[in-house]
């Protein structure tokens, strides 16, 4: 595996990709799990090269706080891409990303201002301001986002479709641990207790999904909120009952027009935030 820091030296390697075949891409924020290498993994079997990148990008943290804390374990991650078979590590400076001032506003259409848009502002404008430079640094043929974010990806897809950049966005399975807990690399900053709060996610979506199950077709969001009342649960900030093309919430109402309904929710556990979501379909 190549580790490379700049965009020059990127360029070089990528310049006989025409020779070589299709380039695969899996962005990342670094403090790797399972979930990121099954996009390495999946990449790899689509592609002939595939290169990720880690980068903590400054601008998609609304909260200072969340930024710093942010974990960060560059030579476990690099050991990890190696041993997955990745080609190339692009592990950029914030100055070879961000060579001038980063002020623009992007044009991410509805589905960036619901859900996390409202919690997180500036985030997607973040995450579009990252993503879009490397996509033009790279100019991969696909690029892979893991499903938990559910969000980033829909505001990704719009991304390239309103820039017309030709790369295909490709929403890859949330990968979770055996007792159904999301991976997350900030699960990482989770105590053993904390770690069993943050199960209630996943509970929460199981149960609405389940009501779906058994027939119901309204009244999932108050199913979920149900999991998070009382002083040892996660801080609820939401959970959404929603339109999954175009995050438009229902709320309680009934889902038997919509679809793909999706459930979204996001708490915090001890100060840490986590997010995750479930197809009810
Ligand atoms: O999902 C992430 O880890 C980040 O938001 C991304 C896509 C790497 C952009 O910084």
């Amino acid at each position: 595996m190549q580790v490379l820091n700049t965009e020059s030296a990127l360029r070089m390697h990528l310049a006989d990709r025409g020779r070589s075949g299709s380039v695969g891409f899996v962005p990342t924020m670094g403090a790797l799990h399972q979930g990121h290498i099954s996009l390495i993994k999946r990449s790899k079997a689509e592609n002939s090269l595939t290169v990720c990148s880690i980068f903590v990008n400054p601008s998609q943290f609304n909260d200072p706080r969340d930024f710093e804390r942010y974990p960060r374990q560059h030579e476990a991650d690099t050991a990890m891409l190696e041993n997955a078979g990745c080609d190339i590590l692009f592990s950029p400076s914030a100055e070879t990303v961000y060579p001038g001032p980063d002020t623009h506003t992007y044009r991410l259409g509805p589905v960036a201002e619901r859900l996390e848009g409202r919690f997180r502002p500036g985030h997607f404008n973040g995450v579009a301001s990252v993503v879009k430079r490397f996509l033009e640094m790279i100019r991969p043929d696909r690029a892979y986002f893991g499903l938990k974010d559910y969000q980033q990806y829909l505001v990704v897809r719009h991304l390239t479709e309103e820039y017309k950049i030709q790369t295909e966005i490709i929403g890859c399975e949330t990968v979770r641990d055996p007792d159904g807990l999301a991976m997350s690399s900030r699960n990482k900053l989770l105590s053993p207790t904390d770690r069993r709060k943050a199960l209630e996610l996943f509970k929460s979506l199981s149960a609405a999904k389940d009501a779906v199950k058994r027939g119901e077709k309204s009244g999932l969001k108050s199913i979920g909120e149900n999991y998070f009342i009382g002083s040892e649960k996660p801080r609820l900030e939401y959970f959404e009952i929603a339109d999954g093309e175009t995050l438009k919430p229902i709320g309680d109402g009934d889902i038997s027009r919509i679809a793909h309904p999706v459930a979204l929710v996001a708490a915090h556990v001890n100060g840490v935030r986590l997010i995750d979501n479930m197809a009810l379909r």
